[in-house]
């Protein structure tokens, strides 16, 4: 058993995820390495979603019944619970959505319908990077197009870091907004906040972090990272799909327009016009995903019971040996950083010329998971030349073991393949 200073007691923590113990393929041990597509579930997160239908379940905010006020009070608890997990000022710039992708997509879109001074058009630069998801590429092209706007970004270097040489020159006085990934799903790479925020604020730009890749991996603490706005997702955090978050300074959010309309956002209606309730509920139109939101706050109490520093140097100890195992591959490429620093748990591949969908599944039928493809993020695969990857990514659960498995299914895929 391969022991490295700063890990978890793993035997313990997978005693809590039921979907562990399961075997795949007649009987082949799952060894479940696509933590960056979506995280497993605790039990505690299990039962806090049945407790809630079993006990509470009622539409919130419209009721004076108690199964109506006792869901409200749940799942504004959640807000609390995420609120204190990020170090947000406010519980009131804590808007719930389903994905990261749509809290993204709610900042594109604010930022489209705002007026002066936040005002998108087509005297005015929108800047993003080439690792960032499609989730962050898209919602910037919809904007761009829609208001003449121009879209810039940051390139790559070789080694899978954000090239910023250019800084000066891609994020100007015409910049209103910079959005960026703080982990790349696709080449693992932690980018420097500090330099892009310092840059954005010099000519009063906003900036938008995605953290979907950082949240359920690290302290994660908005102040600190000084941005605008940062959005995540709850499933790849240990809670259920249908949750995602995004943080918004609070004189922003009062300061910008709403995307959805419907129930619950509104101050008051009439037929001719309407006035909006304050943030958070002027963004979240609409039945919100209230047993969602009560998971994720029940998989907030999770992290913090094991300690997102432990998290952190956990993934760290994985992440270096495993990157140190990999490259020991014949004619294994790491696409991405080759060091565990300035880097997260996810890491992709390609092994010589076998495709990747190829590799995937040769593993799937020894019972590894990993993911093939873009990763959602095809720009990535287009600048280094190749289709595809493989991608492993790790979590608190993760072991030593489950890396040697990978590193013996690839030995075992390479002679498959000749
Ligand atoms: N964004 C998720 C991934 O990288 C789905 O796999």
């Amino acid at each position: 058993m391969t022991l490295l200073p700063g890990l978890l007691d793993t035997e313990a923590i997978r005693k809590d995820f039921p979907i562990l113990d399961r075997q795949v393929h007649d009987g082949k041990k799952l060894v479940y390495l696509d933590n960056a597509a979506t995280s497993q579930k605790p039990r505690q997160v299990l039962d806090a979603l049945s407790e809630y239908y079993e006990r509470y379940n009622a539409n919130v905010h419209r009721g004076v019944h108690v199964l109506a006020e006792e869901a409200t009070a749940l799942y504004e608890g959640a807000r609390d619970k995420v609120a204190e997990f990020i170090n947000a000022p406010s519980r009131n710039e804590v808007i719930f959505t389903k994905n990261a992708s749509e809290s993204l997509n709610l900042v594109a879109n604010m930022l489209g319908w705002a007026d002066e001074p936040y005002r998108v058009d087509s005297d005015t630069e929108i800047v993003i990077t080439e690792m960032e998801h499609h989730s962050n590429i898209v919602p910037w092209q919809l904007l761009a197009q829609r208001t003449g706007a121009k879209l810039k970004w940051f390139g790559l270097t070789d080694d899978g870091r954000l090239d910023l040489s250019n800084i000066d020159e891609v994020i100007n006085e015409k910049t209103k907004i910079v959005s960026f990934v703080l982990v790349s799903n696709i080449l693992g790479t932690q980018n420097p906040v500090e330099a892009i925020v310092r840059r954005a604020q010099e000519v009063g730009a906003l900036v938008c972090i995605d953290a979907s890749q950082a949240a359920p991996h690290m302290p994660l603490d908005v102040q600190a990272l000084q941005a605008d706005f940062v959005a995540f997702t709850g499933h790849k955090m240990c809670g259920p799909t249908g949750i995602g978050v995004l943080w918004g300074r609070q004189e922003l959010l009062e300061d910008l327009p709403p995307f959805l309309g419907g129930g619950e956002m509104i101050e008051t209606v009439s037929m001719h016009s309407s006035t909006y309730a304050p943030a958070p509920h002027k963004f979240e139109a609409g039945t919100p995903p209230v047993a969602q939101a009560v998971g994720l706050g029940a998989a907030i109490d999770y992290l913090n019971s094991i300690g997102m520093d432990k998290i952190l140097a956990h993934e760290h100890a994985l992440t270096e040996y495993a990157v140190k195992r990999l490259l020991e591959v014949p004619d294994l490429r790491i696409i991405g950083p080759t060091t565990a620093e300035e880097r997260g748990a996810a890491i992709s591949f390609t092994l010589g010329d076998i495709h990747p969908h190829d590799v995937g599944q040769v593993l799937d039928e020894q019972g590894i998971a990993v993911r093939v493809g873009h990763h959602c993020a095809r720009p990535v695969c287009l600048r280094y030349g190749i289709p595809a990857t493989t991608r492993a990514s790790f979590y608190l659960y993760s072991t030593p073991a489950e890396i040697d498995a990978l590193v013996d299914g690839l030995e075992h895929v390479r002679n498959f393949f000749g």
